[in-house]
């Protein structure tokens, strides 16, 4: 293992920007350097450097990392190679290794190789199933496509995976890479049995994590890949890497619920399509979409299901959008998904119908109106009551400045009437009225004070530990830690060195996120007072919300006891206090 203290000194003395530009040509722009990105195709430049923080991030692909991630992305080294070679460039020389444990050599491994080897024994099973071959032909696939999404077959029997990992199979690497479970008694077995296996990608092509379908009937008809250090579902979409290039021609991508959507949409001709991973769309999802494309048509199942799942998708665009880019919904019909319309009607009746979804905002004041009635006053003030959730938080001003009006028309009210009822100043570019800060979500908060934190580290420790205890987020938790502990160490380490030692994906890419995001020039002493106040106010009533409503739920099961009565009302004073923008009691 090479020493922490070692990469940091390492990342000190490099200079990313020296190191890329001898392999990409940079363009210096403002206080950046900016390229065509050499992690994906594009004709326009994503690519950005950042010299004072010594990280690189593409808004493209969105592939980020310091100079160790830049070399072992591009030249396709390990960690170890990266910090040697480095390490030579600037004159350092990496410490003596402790002699190399073969049992350690197999373990560090990389989860990535791993998951390569096990999709590669799958697609070779697959060759050899009669069964699995003849369910992937009644679903209409052809083996071209087949190999377009390398899917495979999970063999029947319990330890299909020990005939390519040997005795590698006892590994933990293999448990954390989610391909093998360990039962109580401590015996081991493969995940994914008599399955048909997609493999998921993420944008790069590596193979982080799969879906395994059982033939035919059975449960759980879809077993997924559990999270692990390479697969976070709430960031990778199914598909998007085989899509890329459909997508960028159409600048238009389709957002299904299933794994054969895709799959079968692209049999039929349609490739600019990719799917959530059982999970619903997150915010995160819609900012990797919109870098690849103009368009989002999120296109669901025609059931309830797939309507809740829209209501969750446009809850995610909301904040998302920009007047530049559109967001439509496709809703079938109940009895189809996207995969067995596009088999029944067509490409072209599926390109028609894409091309007819249904706006955002239309299907944002369908929803809003859809169990009033309209005719009546109150029916049409519950209208804008009801939109105040909604449209202040729409990104986009233009579009919505257009909703307003819409809604007005609906309301038959004018629209600064309407823009005073949602909070919104009338007039003054559409910007919200600081009620907006109290309506922001948690999430946003603490996203806002940890972009603060960064840019800002001499603040950590005015941050209280209360507050942090009550960080919705494990992460964002975690990570406001991390900033602390950095903060009081003395040594105050690089983000970028601090990206660097951390192993778990979300912790890294929440930095990473941190890094491209948050900008030194621009925190006064006035916003930073702001924000302080703001995310420690609102985490606080949260926490008392909560616990007020827990109490509240347990009182209609019995009577409360002394204790929680007592509890109860001297949280309710808590929230009198915190209302009137107290000092909160200690
Ligand atoms: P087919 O029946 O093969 O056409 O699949 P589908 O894509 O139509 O499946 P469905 O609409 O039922 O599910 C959509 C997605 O939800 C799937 O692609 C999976 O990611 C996920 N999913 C479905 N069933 C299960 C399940 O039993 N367990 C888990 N974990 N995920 C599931
Ligand atoms: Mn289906």
């Amino acid at each position: 293992m090479i020493p922490e203290s070692f990469v940091q000194d390492v990342l000190a003395r490099v200079d990313i920007v020296d190191l890329i530009e001898r392999h990409v040509p940079l363009k210096k722009g403002g206080a950046n350097y900016s390229a065509c990105c050499p992690f994906h195709n594009e004709k326009s430049p994503s690519f950005t450097v950042s010299p004072t923080k010594q990280f690189y991030h593409c808004f493209g692909c969105g592939a980020h990392g310091t100079a160790i991630g830049f070399l072992m992305e591009y030249a396709g080294v390990s960690f170890p190679d990266a910090i040697k070679e480095l390490a030579q460039q600037v004159g350092l020389q990496v410490p003596e290794e402790d002699r190399p444990d073969p049992a350690r050599q197999a373990q560090s491994q990389s989860l990535l190789e791993i998951t390569a080897r096990a999709a590669r024994f799958y697609r070779e099973q697959l060759k050899g199933s009669p069964k699995a071959i003849d369910y992937l032909k009644s679903r209409g696939l052809t083996g071209e496509i087949a190999a377009r999404y390398g899917i495979g077959y999970a063999p029947e029997g319990w330890q299909g995976l020990r005939s390519v990992f040997g005795e590698q199979y006892e590994q933990p690497a293999l448990v954390e890479g989610g391909l093998v479970i360990t039962n109580d008694a401590g015996r081991r077995y493969d995940r994914f049995r008599d399955r048909v296996m997609f493999p998921i990608h993420d944008q790069r092509g590596n193979i982080i994590g799969f879906g395994g379908r059982v033939l035919g009937q059975g449960e759980p008809k879809y077993l997924n890949s559990p999270e692990t250090p390479l697969f976070e579902k709430g960031r990778e979409l199914y598909g998007l890497h085989q899509a890329r290039q459909s997508i960028r021609e159409s600048n238009t991508v389709v957002v299904t619920e299933g794994y054969m959507d895709v799959v079968a949409l692209a049999q039929f001709g349609f490739g600019a399509a990719v799917a959530t991973l059982g999970t619903a769309t997150t915010a995160t999802h819609i900012q990797k979409l919109f870098r690849q494309a103009e368009r989002v048509v999120f296109c669901f199942d025609g059931d309830k299901a797939g309507r809740k799942a829209a209501r969750r998708a446009l809850e995610a665009s909301i904040e998302h959008l920009a007047d530049d880019r559109a967001v439509r919904f496709l809703f079938l019909s109940a009895e189809h998904d996207p995969d067995s319309y596009i088999r029944e009607e067509g490409l072209i009746a599926f390109q028609r119908a894409l091309n007819e979804a249904t706006p955002l905002t239309d299907f944002l004041l369908r929803e809003l109106r859809s169990d009033l009635d309209l005719s009546t006053a109150e029916g049409r003030a519950r209208l804008v009551f009801e939109a105040k959730d909604w449209v202040p938080r729409m990104s986009a001003p233009i579009l919505r400045a257009q909703t307003v009006r819409s809604l007005a028309d609906l309301a038959e009210m004018d629209v600064a009437e309407v823009e005073r009822a949602l909070g919104m100043e009338p007039g003054k570019k559409g910007r919200p009225a600081p009620r907006r800060l109290e309506r922001q979500s948690v999430v946003t908060l603490t996203r806002q004070l940890l972009r603060l934190l960064c840019a800002r580290p001499e603040l950590c420790v005015q941050v209280p530990e209360d507050v942090v205890l009550l960080i919705p987020d494990d992460t964002e938790r975690e990570v406001l830690e991390l900033l602390r502990e950095r903060a009081q160490s003395g040594t105050v380490i690089s983000l970028s060195a601090l990206f660097e030692s951390q192993a778990d994906a979300g912790r890294r890419n929440l930095i990473a996120d941190l890094l491209t995001t948050s900008d030194e020039e621009h925190v006064g002493e006035e916003d930073a007072a702001d924000v302080f106040a703001d995310t420690f106010r609102t985490l606080r009533r949260n926490a008392v919300d909560q616990e007020i409503k827990a109490l509240t739920q347990r009182s209609a099961v019995g009577p409360l006891n002394s204790e929680e009565m007592r509890r109860l009302i001297e949280l309710q004073q808590h929230k009198q206090t915190l209302k009137s923008g107290q000092k909160p009691p200690v």
